[in-house]
């Protein structure tokens, strides 16, 4: 696979040439995605919501971050005997979808203790977060503050750490088999200055990292009977985020919501060539290379693989849910009904609150992205209206 050289923006060039070989393809995936000059995000050239590149729960409305608020509520509520401030840290806030709709619907339900509460993003490109800062400029119903990562780990607050499709942005590594090796995906500027993938052996470091996830899971790496050109990913940053994310919490919880497979639908022969997907005006294509930093690239997580890396980092896996089961329980069939006493006035409205409310329990969709719950110090569950929660037992639910 290559690409056209009247394509490369001189900041790639700059990179590649700097590195003056073949780098994997995390390097590039970091640079197209987070270059401050050019990168999708660095440059603040991605669009989120129904009429950007793409859309995410928090982009369709405001419903999504209400439902998510009661949860939130609950947990915090468990903390309140601790004392001092309670945070939610968005990660990756994105357009800030969530944290305004969060900063809205929270202190209304922590009633008598929403003045212990802050919101803090953690935002890693700059061209993103200027636009955040100015869609929070006049958000007046709790402090909000804007953390570096590295700040937070020095400072760790207590509370809820957000990861709404956030690991899935994280640069990833491509295995690929070729002749009977597993390999390492690189990309490389050939003697015609185009873009090309290409692979290398597999370092050491990742080869014994694969090793052990194979050990401790069960499942070979390539699978059997995978076809010779069979690529997947791996996600080589998710140990060191969630070491990082740990160290940023001293209590409280940490929410990965993203679109993720378990390792046995992941790593099959049959999805031959993984689930590194682009994105550009709401159209999904294959090619990473085309349109470096004009496109967003996004990749599957692996169940399994987040679990691993959390509880290697420090935390207890307390929990999963798919979004669908998750929303349900929290009040979305009553939104749902609640809309039909809207007055015809505003019927367009209650029409697109009820797509969006659709749209996030749609089971092929996004009604089938994972919630996945880690603790530190604490032992709570998701909310579930027919079972009570159990946090004595719930730090043994997950692997
Ligand atoms: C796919 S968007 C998700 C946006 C938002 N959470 C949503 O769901 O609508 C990923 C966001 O994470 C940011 N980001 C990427 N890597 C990051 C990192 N290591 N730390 C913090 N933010 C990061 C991107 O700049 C972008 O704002």
């Amino acid at each position: 696979m290559d690409s056209s050289a009247a394509s490369i923006p001189s900041w790639l060039l700059r990179h590649l040439q700097q590195a003056g070989e073949a780098v994997p393809f995390s390097h590039y995936m970091d640079w197209v995605l987070n270059d401050p000059e050019g990168g999708y995000y660095g440059s603040g050239a991605a669009v989120i919501g129904p009429g950007g590149d793409f859309a995410t729960s928090p982009s369709l409305g405001d419903d999504f971050g209400a439902l998510l608020a009661t949860q939130l509520a609950d947990w915090l509520g468990t903390l309140r005997a601790s004392g001092g401030t309670l945070s939610v840290v968005d990660v990756g806030p994105g357009e800030a979808d969530l944290s305004v709709a969060l900063a809205e619907a929270l202190p209304a339900l922590c009633a008598g203790f929403a003045d212990r509460l802050e919101l803090v993003l953690v935002e890693h490109n700059p061209g993103m977060q200027r636009r955040q800062q100015a869609r929070l400029a006049g958000c007046t119903t709790l402090p909000v503050r804007w953390s570096s990562w590295e700040e937070l780990q020095r400072h760790p607050v207590q509370g809820v750490l957000l990861a709404h499709e956030l690991l899935d942005a994280l640069p990833v590594d491509r295995l690929i088999w070729h002749e009977q090796q597993l390999r390492l995906q690189t990309v490389a500027l050939n003697a015609d200055m185009r873009l090309q993938l290409d692979s290398v052996e597999l370092p050491d470091a990742l080869r014994s990292a694969i090793a052990s996830w194979t050990a401790e899971t069960g499942c070979a790496m390539p699978p059997p009977g995978a076809a010779d050109g069979w690529t997947s990913e791996w996600h080589s940053a998710l140990p060191a985020w969630m070491a990082q994310a740990s160290d940023a919490l001293s209590t409280g919880w940490l929410l990965v919501i993203d679109y993720a497979l378990e390792a046995a639908r992941y790593y099959t022969p049959r999805r031959s060539e993984g689930t590194l997907i682009t994105y550009r005006q709401q159209r999904a294509g294959a090619d990473p290379l085309t349109h470096p930093g004009q496109l967003d690239i996004t990749a599957h997580l692996c169940i399994e693989s987040v679990i691993a890396a959390a509880v290697a980092g420090g935390w207890s896996a307390l929990d999963q849910r798919r979004q669908g089961e998750a929303l349900l329980a929290l009040g979305l069939a009553q939104r749902l009904h609640a809309l039909q006493a809207l007055p015809p006035t505003q019927l367009s409205d209650a029409l697109q609150r009820r797509e969006a409310l659709l749209r996030l329990v749609d089971p092929m969709a996004l009604g089938d992205f994972r919630w996945l719950l880690f603790g530190r110090g604490v032992g709570s569950r998701f909310s579930d209206p027919d079972t009570p929660d159990t946090p004595d037992t719930a730090g043994s639910a997950l692997g």
